[in-house]
């Protein structure tokens, strides 16, 4: 018999709903919130009312779209954190109401292990090879910067993460820095592509282990930047590419200096990228190369699944429902854990 489950993802700007059968997406419906772009960055309050605003009709679509009624749902999955309290306190509360007016499971996801699952994800019509484990994953987003040995749906084993600043972060930094707006990784992902990546060098840092740091580079951009525009008022916008193209090939390199690290050490051969960044073509590319060099099979999301999306809740919350993992509706809602 079929399994059907909906997906519901709240945790920062992104009101999400999906609807997935086993692991192929039926829909997945994303209400991105323009509110925040003029205030350079996520502002937590508005992100709540906007989450309340969108809900109902983002759901409604998924289930339409799905060509699913309600009562054919085997279980409601949802976003339990890391994430912004209001904004997570939106999906939570209406998946819970909703599984007890269904009389169906309750199935509680965590955002970063949905990320790494959603490699596991078909489109109707296309399936694909999902990665074997242990796998390597490099998650990259805008709050988070991990590398993982993972070794089972849920059995993710960390071997570095960032120790401040994350690896999307940095992007969004940097384009602000350059007066573009928020979210900024695409901007700068777009300019970086008719740009020179070794026009300007910026130092990376040299942190032990596996483990990563952004906040120098962040803060060698910001002075390397304000120094150059008291020479020239002009200076960003003579040379938007290659500032571009240079600060995202250092945050680049960064990241995959220590994947190449991890390789050595572990026994996986998947290489798997996730999270927001992971949309970037410059990491992709790298990511690519690196996978040549070290005979690695490479597994990379669709562009949709990259950023935040309801789809990877879903699907992370189908490999729960086959476990019979599920929560009560006194399930609280967390703001940061990391794996
Ligand atoms: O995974 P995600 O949608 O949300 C979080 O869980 O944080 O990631 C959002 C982050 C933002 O920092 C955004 O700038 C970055 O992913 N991002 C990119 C690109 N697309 C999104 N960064 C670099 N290049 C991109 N193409
Ligand atoms: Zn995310």
């Amino acid at each position: 018999m079929s399994v059907y489950i909906l997906g519901i993802e709240s945790s920062c700007d992104d009101t999400s709903a999906a609807v997935v059968e086993g692991t192929t997406i039926l829909s997945n419906v994303i209400a991105s919130q323009r509110v925040h772009a003029e205030y350079g960055g996520v502002v937590p309050e508005l992100a709540s009312r906007a989450h309340q605003q969108n809900i109902i009709p983002v759901i409604d679509t998924a289930l339409k779209r799905a060509k699913i009624h309600k009562n054919q749902l085997s279980a409601i999955a949802f976003t339990n954190g890391p994430g912004l309290l209001g904004s997570l306190l939106v999906g939570s509360s209406f998946a819970k109401a909703m599984s007890y007016s269904l009389d169906v499971p309750l199935v509680e996801v965590d955002h970063l292990q949905a990320h790494v699952l959603a490699n596991f994800l078909d489109k109707p019509g296309e399936e694909r090879a999902h990665p074997s484990f242990p796998f390597l994953c490099l998650t990259v987003s805008g709050g988070h910067t991990l590398l993982l040995q993972v070794n089972d749906y849920f059995d993710m084993q960390r071997l570095g993460c960032t120790i401040d600043d994350a690896a999307g972060e940095a992007f969004d930094k940097a384009a602000k820095i350059l007066g573009l707006p928020y979210p900024g990784g695409p901007v700068i992902d777009k300019y970086a592509q008719d740009g020179d990546p070794k026009r300007f060098q910026f130092a990376i840092a040299h942190v032990p282990g596996l483990d990563y740091s952004f906040s120098g580079l962040k803060t060698s951009f910001l002075y390397f930047v304000r120094d150059q525009l008291k020479e020239n008022p002009n200076f960003i916008e003579e040379n938007i590419h290659d500032l571009a193209a240079s600060i995202q090939y250092a945050i680049v390199k960064s990241l995959m200096d220590k994947v190449v690290k991890a390789m050595k050490v572990t026994p996986c051969k998947d290489f798997v990228l996730a999270g927001g960044v992971s949309a970037n073509s410059g990491l992709r590319n790298a990511a690519a190369d690196v996978a040549r060099r070290y005979r690695k099979n490479l597994f990379l999301p669709t562009l949709d699944l990259t950023t935040d999306n309801a789809a990877m809740i879903a699907v992370c919350g189908y490999f729960k429902y086959l476990k019979g993992e599920f929560v009560n509706i006194d399930a609280v809602p967390y703001s940061s854990r990391v794996l």
